[in-house]
């Protein structure tokens, strides 16, 4: 095959920032997609509805050509059953960081014995709750291994609530994914593709460098077959963070991997050497419907087989595998 059409890709997690930040590069996240999930780990966090109220209509005017539903979500803390109620209609989800896990998460949870009251009435009300699992002090390698009894307390103890376990890097993740039927998951391009090994197994590349950490090559394959193979409760989320360019080439680089822009046509590439084109809707956009029930932007997205070399910057942010050449370019 030498093109393909991708119909409403959706996103399932970015980061779109604010001020300056927001309007240079949100737009590129809504030029291929037709709907993406916001996370909420802005500065401060959007932890309530007006700044949520806010936050959407900065997004939806940053957009400069296209247009891009953003499905926004909530920074967890204790929220009372009349906010939920109120916020229902206006959020996809809410996000919870263990505090300290990454990127403005200070706020984050620190004891998640506080939290059940708020599980309990997001189970009721049917609003996914969408986890960073990584227990934050631990071994950097081990800190999501460590957080799966967590995952699967909640899975358990939950069991109508949709709990998505947010960018997972491990063997281990997926084989908890497919234990509990209301866990789901989203994988990102990075974890699809790269090993510790690119991050720091030669010069330390800082463009790989993002929480959780890129793991073991057996735990990339095991994500990439399950892609490959149109997993039902694996959906694309691309958990593009962009930083700038002097935050990310200095000594405490901040974590994140920005790959909005490219995204679609790397996973083309991806799902085309390994034969599984005919795969690559359903972890993009099909899957992501099928298990939350949203409705989509009309878009089609359509690539060819021709060489794309990524570009070197995007504003002041350099993009995942910037200068490499990929065999796909949009149209
Ligand atoms: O690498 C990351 N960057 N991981 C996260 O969880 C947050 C993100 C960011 O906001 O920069
Ligand atoms: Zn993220």
């Amino acid at each position: 095959m030498n093109k393909i059409t991708l119909k409403s890709p959706v996103d399932m997690h970015l980061h779109l920032r604010q001020g300056d930040m927001l309007n240079n590069i949100a737009h590129l996240s809504a030029k291929y997609f037709a709907n993406a999930v916001i996370m909420p780990n802005t500065v401060p966090a959007i932890a309530d509805l007006d700044a949520l109220d806010i936050y959407k209509q900065d997004i939806i005017k940053s957009f400069k050509f296209d247009n891009m539903t953003p499905m926004m979500s909530l920074f967890f803390r204790n929220y009372s059953e009349a906010e939920l109620i109120k916020a229902k209609d206006k959020i996809f989800g809410i996000k919870l960081y263990p505090q300290g896990a990454t990127t403005n998460s200070d706020s984050g949870v620190d004891n998640l014995d506080e939290a059940e009251t708020t599980f309990k009435i997001m189970e009721e009300l049917q609003i996914p709750l969408l986890v960073h699992g990584e227990q934050a002090d631990d071994f950097v390698l081990d800190r999501e291994k460590n957080f799966l009894p967590v995952y699967e307390h909640l899975a358990k103890k939950y069991p109508k609530l949709k709990i998505s376990m947010e960018h997972i890097t491990t063997a281990k993740a997926l084989e908890l994914l497919d234990r509990y039927e209301n866990l789901l998951a989203t994988v990102t391009l990075q974890h699809l593709s790269i090993t510790l090994d690119d991050v720091a197994g030669g010069l330390f590349n800082p463009h790989l460098f993002c929480k959780p950490i890129a793991k073991r090559p057996e735990d990339r394959d095991a994500l990439l077959n399950a892609a490959l193979s149109a997993h039902p409760k694996l959906m694309f989320g691309s958990d593009s963070a962009p930083h700038p360019r002097s935050s990310k080439e200095c000594c405490g680089c901040a974590a994140g991997v920005f790959s909005a822009p490219i995204a679609l046509a790397y996973l083309v590439d991806i799902f085309d050497k390994n034969n599984s084109l005919q795969n690559l809707q359903a972890f993009i956009s099909d899957n992501a419907v099928k298990n939350y029930g949203f409705k989509l932007l009309n878009k089609e997205i359509t690539l060819e087989k021709k060489d794309f070399i990524i570009p070197n910057q995007y504003s002041d942010v350099v993009p995942f595998m910037a200068g490499n050449t990929i065999n796909w370019s949009y149209v």
